[in-house]
């Protein structure tokens, strides 16, 4: 079938859905309704799902206009840690609340809630011995490891802000982050281990350290979790591994009464200009919302085996291996590999192992697995799915029929989630039973969520539209601010439209009111479902010694949905050979991580520039998309020859 032809076909809600699904049409009409004329009442209601130690009287005060405050539950008290564990204790401690898979298939390792509950208080009273208190930002950079969600929840346990950092990020990257929060505590492994490599943490963490000095920023003690076993450095006084100090502190720990509002951690997220931001999530209504999400959008039942394939490192790992699983008392499978080690065929396999119900993972790897042949799917039985899941990036209609009806045996609904770091869950997906689906579609929005398609001009578009993609109100899962820079909470998602929060992202509407998201309108670039600034590449490019200048912008790509095109100006006096474009590649590795690797690098003498000597990225993207018949108007350039250069030494031809 044509691309257009799946797109236009719709998928009823399966009857093996329809008949177990917590959410049919009816309710879903109902509720929404109420949940958008009503969230007092809504949120009133639903904000019980978790236990509060003081409850709620206020549910709603908030505003996206002047300063934009958004408080939800703001009267309440409770503790995340103690809804994700203790409340499980008294019915369900022997239930397991993680299946760790290890990289190597022979390893794995099943740890109980009340196991779980003895692992985080002792984390969280070695934490407490070293000084660390409510309100101080921990820094966590950690391999796929248990222990990462321990170091979480006892973060949680005793009202430390917890800034978990994405083990693949470099040494500098760490350093800013750890500087931005001002974090004197870290928390890692001595290495990682990924698809049978080692991945370097304590030295990273080492090197982290010293920048983070520079910037005055002094890291007192870290807490070094024991996981291949190698040598590492080690700065006595300052570095304590974690098995030496569990066995010193007590094996309870109360969890601290937080109030709703408090922070519960922060996340860097990059966006279309500056350095990552600090995106604030708080106590109450993020895990009112992760949990209800959690819930309803997996059709989750008790006593599912549910398997997200993110890091913790990013915000789908923070909602959807963590917080909104363990407090449904749900089964949450950590997998600590990578989809094609030892082979191809390793999801399905450990979808057969664990008896997997619920499976959630991202275009990009469904895309990779779809091209090495359905052999390495056939092998498996996957009889246990019941539902599975993707996000991070729009989904080819393509993948998705592959992933319906190779992966999921056509018997399996698909929940496309789309959402965002700052929106804490999911915002818009299908609810399984109440939803039809269509391929590549996000389907309808979440309860509470008012979605708006607006044109550049801010005008709301009704009915069958294309544009750009805003919320109308809050919900409860919402970020609360940009960590110490209010303003550039206010300036980035509300100053746009005003009074909306911008998403970002270009959206069309169909007849049905479905929404399908068509990708980032700014300067993000999203490559494999990870989210980087093409400012940050650029800055990470400059920053080598013979750059002058550089512009990065995404082309399509099979695998990864966007590549990374550079197009770089070197000092005069300069050539631009293959060894410094393989040089140019290491350096932004080395600077952001190997996320952020140049797919493309393109010498130009000069980049087109209007008068004023703005970059018109729109020439630039046209010649990395192979699209440059239509270059739209050039008449404004200061030198339009620049442009023939460009063209004639592209580096996207086959
Ligand atoms: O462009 C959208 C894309 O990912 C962006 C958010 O990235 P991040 O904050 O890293 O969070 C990723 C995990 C939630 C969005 O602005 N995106 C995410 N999910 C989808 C998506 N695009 C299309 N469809 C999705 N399901």
């Amino acid at each position: 079938m044509q691309r257009e032809e799946l797109m236009a076909e719709t998928y009823p809600v399966l009857q093996s859905a329809e008949s177990h699904a917590l959410i049919d049409k009816a309710k879903y009409e109902k509720w929404y309704k109420e949940s958008v004329e009503n969230p007092d009442k809504f949120w009133g209601k639903h904000g019980k799902r978790i236990e509060w130690f003081k409850p709620y009287t206020k549910v709603k005060n908030t505003s996206f206009t002047g300063k934009v405050s958004i408080k939800w539950f703001e009267d309440g008290q409770t503790n995340v840690s103690y809804n994700c564990i203790d409340r499980h204790l008294e019915n369900h401690a022997d239930r397991v609340a993680i299946i760790w898979e290890g990289d190597d298939p022979s390893l794995d390792r099943k740890i109980t809630y009340r196991e779980l509950h003895e692992h985080v208080c002792r984390f969280a009273n070695v934490l407490k011995k070293y000084g660390v208190k409510k309100g101080d930002r921990v820094t966590i950079y950690m391999p796929m490891v248990p222990e990462a969600a321990y170091a979480m929840l006892a973060c949680t346990r005793i009202g430390a802000v917890h800034s978990v950092v994405f083990g693949g990020f470099s040494p500098d990257a760490l350093g800013g982050r750890i500087v931005d929060c001002e974090s004197t505590f870290v928390i890692t492994c001595d290495e990682g281990l990924r698809g049978g490599k080692s991945v370097p943490l304590k030295a990273n963490v080492d090197k982290a350290i010293d920048i983070a000095a520079r910037h005055h920023v002094h890291v007192k003690s870290v807490l070094v979790v024991r996981r291949t076993g190698t040598d590492v450095g080690w700065a006595s006084g300052r570095d304590f591994w974690y098995h030496d100090e569990a066995g010193t502190v007590a094996a309870d720990c109360p969890p601290e009464p937080m109030n709703a509002e408090d922070p519960l951690f922060i996340l860097y997220t990059s966006g279309s200009t500056g350095k990552p931001k600090g995106v604030l999530h708080t106590t109450g209504g993020y895990l009112v919302y992760v949990s209800m999400t959690h819930q309803y959008v997996f059709d989750y039942h008790d006593g599912d085996i549910y398997w997200c394939t993110a890091d913790v490192g990013w915000v789908t790992g923070h909602s959807y291996i963590v917080y909104g699983p363990l407090a449904n008392r749900a089964t949450t499978l950590m997998f600590e590999g990578v989809p094609n080690y030892p082979d191809q065929g390793r999801f399905w396999d450990v979808i057969d192992k664990h008896k997997v119900d619920i499976f959630y993972t991202a275009p990009t790897a469904i895309r990779a697995l779809m091209g090495a042949g359905d052999d390495f799917v056939k092998r498996s039985s996957r009889s246990s799915l019941r539902l599975l899941g993707s996000v991070g990036e729009p989904i080819n209609p393509e993948a998705w029929e592959w992933y319906y009806n190779v992966v999921g045996d056509a018997r399996c609904p698909i929940v496309d989630t789309w959402w965002q770091t700052e929106t804490g869950g999911h915002m818009i997906a299908p609810l399984p039973g109440a939803t039809d689906l269509k391929p590549g579609a996000a389907t309808t929005p979440f309860f509470g969520v008012k979605p708006q398609l607006v044109d550049n001009e801010g005008k709301v578009l009704e009915g069958a539209a294309d544009g750009n993609l805003v919320i109308a109100d809050s919900w409860p899962g919402q970020m609360r601010t940009v960590y110490g820079d209010h303003e550039r909470f206010i300036q980035t998602y509300f100053s746009t439209y005003k009074g909306k929060y911008f998403t970002g992202d270009g959206c069309r509407r169909d007849e049905d009111g479905y929404y399908w998201i068509t990708g980032r309108v700014d300067d993000v670039l999203n490559v494999s479902g990870h989210r980087l600034g093409t400012a940050e590449v650029e800055s990470a490019l400059v920053s080598h010694s013979l750059v002058s200048e550089a512009a990065v912008v995404g082309f399509p790509h099979s695998i990864k949905g966007q590549g990374i095109y550079c197009y770089v100006t070197l000092m005069a006096g300069h050539e631009g050979t293959d060894t410094l474009r393989q040089e140019l590649v290491k350096h932004v590795r080395a600077e952001i991580g190997p996320i952020a690797s140049p797919d493309k690098i393109q010498f130009t003498p000069g980049l087109p520039k209007t008068r004023s000597g703005k970059i018109m990225r729109r020439i630039l993207r046209k010649i990395a998309e192979d699209d440059f018949g239509a270059l739209g108007d050039t008449s404004t350039l200061a030198d339009p020859a620049v442009v023939d250069d460009l063209i004639a030494n592209r580096q996207n031809k086959e």
